[in-house]
């Protein structure tokens, strides 16, 4: 039977990386290797334009009756007067939050031939291969109480909560552990438990989940030190799993030391293989509207949803093996550019995937 794809753009670059994206299923699709649906809506600034809410009923229903999301980025510059409640952001959280997508995978996989792209040297990243898995529901991102309320002085607070039950920590660390067991069998629990009692207890969860876990060395690292440790040796790193705050801005870092943030794609999954698939990055408005825009982190993200979500691991495989055959022609979009290679823009990139699909 066909399987639902709900398409949702978004803002800024995001319908552009994603034609890209829809070209390669279409691609896929065409000749017979996966039997997919397409559906589009609106999401983030896109949909607040629109109907006046960043995420509107219909697209969380649809998401809802969908095997599987392909979402691009959401927000800019534009929507960010706008009171918290109506920004982009909340669209995106909203459909984390309404699809139960507690796992956010985020693979940080460098290339061989991008080697050269990473801001550090080639023989600290050569071989990089880190999976992080991000709690996505939970932390500081849903915690309550939160706001800014105004003190009787007159001065004005701004506050947000921390929280993790048990059983928050627990599921997140299974997703995390069963991962490594098809891996390298090293999980490193990310934390800040030497301050916050939230991670104190996340430290013992995760302890204790990983009782049932025997082949699993587990260590554990304070954020910071994990932050430094990305930079200084990022291959001592087999499976990180860490809350939804620390694993978004070590997510970002990761993604620096395989060339570029345009290179790192995302799974969102809940306890049904339901997913929502996403580059880690944002709707980039510094450079929206010019066709320049990497679109390989989505592309990328399709493989993860085929993967993860459809069933068609070959069709999965068959993507990261183009992708891997562009840079090997020596294809570069401008964030990915090294001497020697020939920069491309979104579109040529794109069709350059799909050409490799078959070649
Ligand atoms: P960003 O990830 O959009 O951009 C950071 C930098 O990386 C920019 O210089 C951008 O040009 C570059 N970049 C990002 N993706 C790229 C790509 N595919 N190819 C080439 N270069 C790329 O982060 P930001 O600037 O902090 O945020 C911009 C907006 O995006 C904000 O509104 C933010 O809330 C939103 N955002 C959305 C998501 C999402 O939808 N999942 C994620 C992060 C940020
Ligand atoms: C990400 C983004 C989002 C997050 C924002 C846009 C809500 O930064 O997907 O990494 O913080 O999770
Ligand atoms: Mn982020």
């Amino acid at each position: 039977m066909s399987k639902k794809i709900l398409v949702l753009a978004g803002d800024g670059i995001g319908p552009e990386i994603v034609a890209e994206a829809v070209k390669v299923l279409n691609a896929l699709k065409a000749e017979g290797a996966i039997d997919v649906t397409l559906e589009e809506a609106l999401v983030g600034g896109a949909a607040y334009d629109a109907f006046g809410d960043p995420l509107p009923e219909e697209t969380l229903a649809a998401a809802k009756a969908s095997d599987a999301v392909l979402l691009g980025a959401v927000g800019g510059p534009k929507w960010e007067p706008l009171h918290i409640s109506k920004r982009p952001e909340k669209g995106l959280l909203g459909l984390r939050a309404g699809l139960g997508l507690f796992a956010n995978l985020r693979p940080a996989v460098l290339y061989p031939q991008l080697a050269a792209a990473s801001t550090l040297k080639p023989e600290i990243v050569s071989g990089l291969d880190i999976m992080i898995v991000r709690e996505l529901t939970g932390d500081i991102y849903f915690g309550q109480p939160r706001g800014i309320e105004t003190l009787p002085s007159g001065e004005r607070r701004g506050l947000n909560t921390m929280v993790y039950t048990e059983s928050e920590v627990e599921r997140i660390c299974r997703v995390a552990f069963d991962i490594a067991m098809k891996r390298g069998k090293k999980v490193c629990s990310v934390d800040k438990a030497n301050v916050l009692e939230c991670t104190e207890m996340w430290r013992e969860v995760a302890t204790k989940t990983a009782a049932d876990y025997p082949e699993i060395e587990l260590s554990h690292m304070y954020v910071d030190n994990a932050a430094m440790q990305l930079v200084r040796a990022p291959k001592q790193f087999d499976v990180m799993v860490t809350g939804n705050i620390f694993g978004d801005i070590l997510s970002d870092c990761a993604a620096m030391l395989t060339g570029s943030i345009g290179m790192l794609p995302s799974a969102s999954l809940n306890e049904h293989g339901q997913g929502m698939y996403e580059p880690i990055h944002g709707s980039a408005p510094d450079i929206a509207g010019r066709g320049v825009a990497n679109p390989l982190a989505t592309i990328l993200s399709v493989a993860m949803m085929l993967r993860y979500s459809l069933g068609a691991p070959e069709a999965a495989d068959r993507i990261d093996a183009a992708v891997s055959k562009v840079l090997d022609q020596g294809l570069r979009t401008a964030d990915i550019m090294s001497e020697g290679m020939r920069q491309v823009g979104t579109a040529e990139m794109g069709d350059a995937v799909v050409a490799a699909l078959s070649a």
